[in-house]
């Protein structure tokens, strides 16, 4: 089921924008999680679609500049190997769009102080700092404290409709909100609105995947199966995943198994249960893992030859990003026109 937090339901053609941080390499988590359903989702007929690399935030919680440079290319490579149809969706880097960072601005200046003080991200460090016995605003940037205000300003900018979102994200959406209404309040009128108020989309159906350890794949716990890893590596980190002592011959649990969640998010419904079976009937761990790797890698071998191409030829994604730019521009370009009047920062005649 999707689950839409949607104040109104309307006819009126979908803009759905999501960003990526370009901190890390991306992985099946992420793939399953977010990659795949944005591509399947920008086939739909009465859907436009704003996808981009989030770099500007990536700075929040990255300082390693190649890392940041690195992280870009291989996220922007991995979207166009993936087969995102860039003709359909406006696939850009939020660094070019410059009217974000002037829109950013803006917004903060209608924010208020006490909605960023109640931002998980921000909160989740300051009580990190105090059970540490460190001052509350150790290592806090002005960065991390203004996230929601740069993402609010990335939303809606392009007067997005629907944000599709992990659960951590939802707040930050709902904060998007807040500081629309709070502009319109202040600089539009009730008939003319200037900003779009988002709904976020959480799609309760795609997986949550288990890393190699079995807690949630997750960069942060360096648990993760890069998405395009080479055959010999792709095995050897399924291989890894962690299993129990059981032996061939002895039932297994599937919905406890790492591995079955994984199978499940790559295979058909046909293949799912005839797995679930296989558990049942004692499956041996090193044969699961050997079909899981069969599986993943017909789904991805494809995909990851076009990825390394692209990452030999990042001029190619350059092109793309730069095309995909240009569209968003010619969005952000009017807004920014727009709010800037609206706000009183004109022209003297
Ligand atoms: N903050 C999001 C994340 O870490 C990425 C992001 C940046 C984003 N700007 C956005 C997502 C705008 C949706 C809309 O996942």
């Amino acid at each position: 089921m999707t689950q839409e937090h949607a104040s109104k339901e309307s006819k009126a053609p979908k803009r759905v924008l999501t960003g990526i941080t370009t901190s890390g390499t991306p992985h099946l988590g992420n793939y399953v999680g977010a990659i795949r359903p944005a591509i399947q989702a920008n086939q739909e007929a009465n859907n436009e679609s704003f996808f981009f690399l989030a770099d500007y935030h990536a700075l929040i919680k990255c300082q390693d500049p190649a890392a940041v440079a690195q992280s870009t290319k291989e996220i922007a490579a991995t979207w166009l190997a993936l087969g995102l149809d860039t003709s359909k969706a406006v696939f850009y880097r939020q660094s070019d769009i410059p009217q974000i960072t002037e829109l950013s601005w803006m917004l903060n200046c209608v924010c208020a102080k006490g909605l960023m003080n109640r931002a998980h991200a921000y909160k989740a460090s300051v009580d990190a700092n105090l059970a540490e016995g460190e001052d509350a605003d150790k290592a806090i940037t002005m960065g991390l404290f203004s996230y929601p205000v740069l993402m609010a300003a990335d939303i809606l900018m392009f007067s997005a409709t629907h944000v599709p979102v992990g659960k951590d994200q939802i707040q930050h959406v709902e904060m998007a909100r807040d500081m629309g209404q709070r502009f319109n309040h202040l600089y539009a009128s009730k008939k003319q609105p200037i900003m779009t108020l988002p709904d976020y989309v959480v799609d309760d159906n795609v997986a949550v995947l288990q890393g190699l350890d079995g807690r949630k794949m997750s960069k942060s716990y360096g648990n993760t199966i890069p998405l395009f890893l080479g055959e010999k590596q792709l095995k050897k980190h399924i291989n890894k995943i962690k299993t129990n002592l059981l032996e061939p011959g002895e039932a297994k649990d599937p919905d406890t198994s790492a591995v079955f969640q994984i199978w499940k998010a790559f295979a058909s419904e046909q293949q799912a249960a005839d797995m679930r079976q296989a558990f049942a009937d004692g499956i041996a761990w090193g044969e699961a893992k050997k079909q899981l790797f069969e599986l993943v890698n017909g789904e991805l071998a494809e995909a990851r030859e076009r990825y390394n191409d692209l990452m030999d030829k990042p001029q190619e994604v350059e092109e793309q990003l730069q095309a995909g730019a240009e569209r968003a521009r010619a969005v952000a370009k009017p807004m920014i026109e727009r709010v800037r009047e609206a706000v009183g920062i004109r022209g003297l005649v």
